[in-house]
């Protein structure tokens, strides 16, 4: 049996070493240092090489390992010549070499994924973000090995991804049609599945670690870390997953008259709504392939052979016991611009394996880093703690300082510390158990200004960057969730609890101008469940991570005869500096100045006791009347929105004399607290539309419009006071929609028409 295989990444290493036998004879191109005894010189962008090589070599089987031969036609140059080949063909591949296809395709197929749409013109694009009005993903439609894809931070880092695409600067053409998607909160899994058109066989699900930051941050890269299975994932979720994302796509491209043959790979996000599609990748993953073929009992050629001719449904797939996870080592760089040429030096690896990517022969025989991501070191166990205890005793030696080389050393951590939890069970207090929970997310959002956090008794803050302030004040806010969180209970839902009150004491500081500095929160229950404070701390620390705000201490209280079971309080104090000169609101502000309103993303944390009286007898999973599909949980859990991204370059330019931030009491009560005590406004409540939400709560609570611009924000979560001829420099700002909602007058008190 004559077997090649295409790529020179850890994948095909892996896949390599998995297909190595006897009677077996293996052919790799172009591949690496790791599979230098395989490898061959071959063209593998010109076909026709590809094809003669099969021809004198009587290839039985090519295995294609990277995308972009798929996508480019090989299967279907391979097959029209009589060769065997594994992985889809170009029509099948197009679910991962181009995303919009992939987006349509799933929608047709009924494959739940984000909202999403296709642009070429920037204005229609920065058009649907207005109108979506949530944080988006931007990606370039075709395949950009791995940097199409940015997750942006803000508004400002969404733009400037649209436009960098769109005009051709950051990606060539690549970029010049790009995908616009609803982003989306959860988990991520990575579902891979053996396909031979009609059957589908998966693989335990993976999990990667996509960014190249600890705790999840930073740029994306090709992947610094996988294992598998994920734990917690049950074997009828597995099935679940199995049939809706990958046995659907396989039926559905057998409808539209293509054959899926090869690994289909889902890449999913389990959100508070259900998985959702993030993309369909046409190969095995890298990483993942890595930890999920030592984990394969049954013979991968056999199980390869079965696809090719479309037998897979009379194979059994047995597995290992146990997890397998990989860590990579990376050279210094990635994923910019990788350092080449680095040294890897020989380790002992113990029963690790090391599997090799980036790597190459010098002129001495040595072997070199020619990659960013350079090795992958495979640990395997009876459970996840001992496959990375293996894994990470040879990527310390390898990652030794002046080495050039770096690892993440948090792989797994979303499950490390509730596992250890759960293991020593009762010499764990719960206390420990959520400290544990709570510390990658935490520490995910320090900086060099933290000089203690976690675990000290006070949080220390540095103020060396105040140095270049003339005259710095601090500006510091407390508040709370209030009884949204009886919402989130009931709907399980909690990350976005932590996000609210961080934006809310980020839109109350910012309000005097200020930028937000540190964050302190405390989260009150009956009972202390460290799942439950650990999704509430993901969330704050994400909020927190998005304003360039750390979580520098917090509090969890177990108050069992104070709260009710079940019931969760959370709040928060927020800290932030501004230079006295640029405080808020400015003096000046006048009869005659114009309020611009901008939208609110829900109730925000305010008129939560109202609104469960009125929706008390109601299925929250209900459509939300007049709404675009949305249940009426989701409307009301919305997150709080922070608008430190939209009023930046604003208050940047001096266009804002006074904001006011919208929250209990709504524009009524709120708008007085920055205006001189004879200065009132007057709002036409026309000039903007009320979102669904709103209306319809108010009609079936039947308030009178004084009562509901009383107690709800009614769309408008923050005004802006604006000198009258500055109103159109202030919307251009801004860079959202906006709207002109009324005007200063003599007269105190606010007057709504
Ligand atoms: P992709 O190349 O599509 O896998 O995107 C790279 C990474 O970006 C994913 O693994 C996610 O972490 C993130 N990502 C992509 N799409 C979304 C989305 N719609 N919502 C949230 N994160 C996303
Ligand atoms: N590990 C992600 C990928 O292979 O695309």
């Amino acid at each position: 049996m004559n077997i090649l295989i295409i790529g020179s990444g850890g994948r095909e290493h892996a896949l390599a070493e998995a297909l190595r036998g006897e009677g077996r004879e293996l052919f790799v191109s172009p591949g690496n240092a790791g599979t230098r005894r395989f490898n061959v010189d071959i063209d593998i962008a010109d076909h026709q090489d590809v094809l003669e090589f099969c021809e004198n070599e009587r290839i039985d089987l090519v295995v294609i390992g990277p995308e972009a031969p798929l996508v480019d036609g090989l299967t279907d140059d391979l097959l029209a010549a009589g060769v065997a080949c594994f992985g889809p063909t170009a029509a099948a591949a197009r679910l991962e070499g181009s995303k919009s296809y992939s987006r349509e395709f799933a929608s047709r197929h009924g494959i739940p994924g984000p909202r999403s749409a296709k642009f070429t013109d920037i204005e229609q694009a920065i058009a649907w973000l207005d109108e979506i009005g949530k944080p988006v993903v931007v990606k370039a439609d075709g395949l950009a090995s791995g940097k199409g894809v940015v997750v942006p931070d803000d508004r400002v880092e969404t733009e400037r991804a649209i436009f960098g695409m769109l005009s051709g600067q950051s990606l060539g053409d690549v970029g010049r049609t790009i995908v616009l998607e609803e982003r989306l909160i959860g988990e991520e899994l990575s579902l891979i599945g053996f396909c031979d058109g009609s059957t589908v066989k998966a693989l335990p699900p993976a999990q990667d670690h996509k960014r190249v930051g600890e705790g999840d941050t930073g740029p994306n890269t090709g992947g610094m870390g996988a294992f598998a299975p994920v734990p917690g994932v049950t074997p009828a979720q597995v099935i679940e997953l199995t049939n809706s994302f990958l046995q659907r796509a396989v039926d559905g491209m057998r409808a539209e008259g293509d054959l899926y043959v090869g690994m289909l790979y889902a890449g999913l996000m389990l959100t508070a709504d259900g998985p959702r599609l993030i993309e369909y990748n046409c190969r095995f993953g890298d990483p993942e392939t890595q930890a999920l073929l030592p984990l394969l009992e049954t013979d991968l050629l056999e199980i390869m052979m079965a696809c090719v001719d479309g037998r897979l449904d009379e194979i059994t797939i047995d597995l290992a016991g146990g997890t397998a996870a990989v860590v990579v080592v990376a050279a210094e760089g990635y994923p910019g611009t990788p350092t080449t040429g680095l040294a890897i030096p020989a380790v002992a690896s113990g029963r690790a394996r090391i599997i090799h990517a980036g790597t190459d022969y010098d002129a001495d025989d040595r072997v070199i880093s020619v990659g960013g991501r350079v090795l992958g070191v495979v640990g395997q166990g009876p459970d996840l703690e001992s496959a990375l205890a293996e894994a990470y005793t040879v990527v310390d030696q390898l990652t030794v300082d002046g080495s050039g080389l770096f690892a993440r050393s948090d792989i797994g951590w979303r499950h490390l510390p509730r596992d250890a939890y759960g293991a020593a069970g009762v010499s764990l207090t719960a206390g420990a158990a959520t400290t544990a929970r709570i510390a990658s997310a935490v520490k995910s959002t320090h900086d060099d200004r933290v000089v203690a956090g976690l675990g000290s008794f006070g949080g220390v803050f540095d103020i060396a960057g105040f140095a270049g302030m003339d005259q710095p004040l601090l500006v510091a806010t407390t508040d709370g969730v209030g009884t949204k969180t009886v919402l989130a209970e009931t709907l399980d839902r909690w990350e976005g609890c932590g996000a609210d009150i961080v934006n809310h004491g980020v839109n109350d500081v910012l309000v005097q101008g200020a930028r937000p500095l540190f964050f302190l929160d405390t989260v009150a229950s009956a009972k202390l469940d460290p799942e439950i404070v650990g999704r509430v701390v993901d969330g704050m620390a994400e909020a927190c991570r998005n304003s360039g705000c750390v979580l520098l201490g917090g509090e969890t209280a177990e108050m069992p005869d104070v709260l009710t079971a079940g019931s969760v309080d959370i709040s928060g104090t927020l800290v932030g500096v501004v230079e006295r000169s640029k405080l808020l609101p400015r003096a000046g502000i006048a009869p005659g100045y114009k309020l611009v309103g901008l939208a609110s993303s829900g109730l925000h944390t305010n008129g939560y006791s109202l609104a469960r009286k009125v929706v008390a007898e109601l299925d929250l999973h209900d459509a939300l009347p007049g709404g675009d599909g949305e249940s009426i949980g989701e409307a009301l859990l919305a997150v709080h929105r922070s608008y430190l991204g939209p009023l930046s370059r604003a208050l940047e330019l001096d266009l804002v004399e006074g904001l006011a931030h919208i929250t209990g009491g709504g524009l009524i009560d709120n708008l007085p607290r920055i205006l001189p005590d004879d200065v009132g406004a007057e709002i036409d409540s026309s000039s903007w539309d009320m979102p669904p939400l709103f209306s319809f709560l108010i009609a079936r609570a039947g308030l009178s419009s004084l009562e509901a611009f009383n107690a709800l924000n009614c769309g408008i979560g923050m005004v802006v006071v604006v000198a009258p001829d500055r109103v159109e420099a202030l919307q251009a700002a801004i860079g959202e929609q906006t709207w002109v909602i009324g005007e200063l007058v003599d007269r105190p008190g606010v007057h709504i028409s």
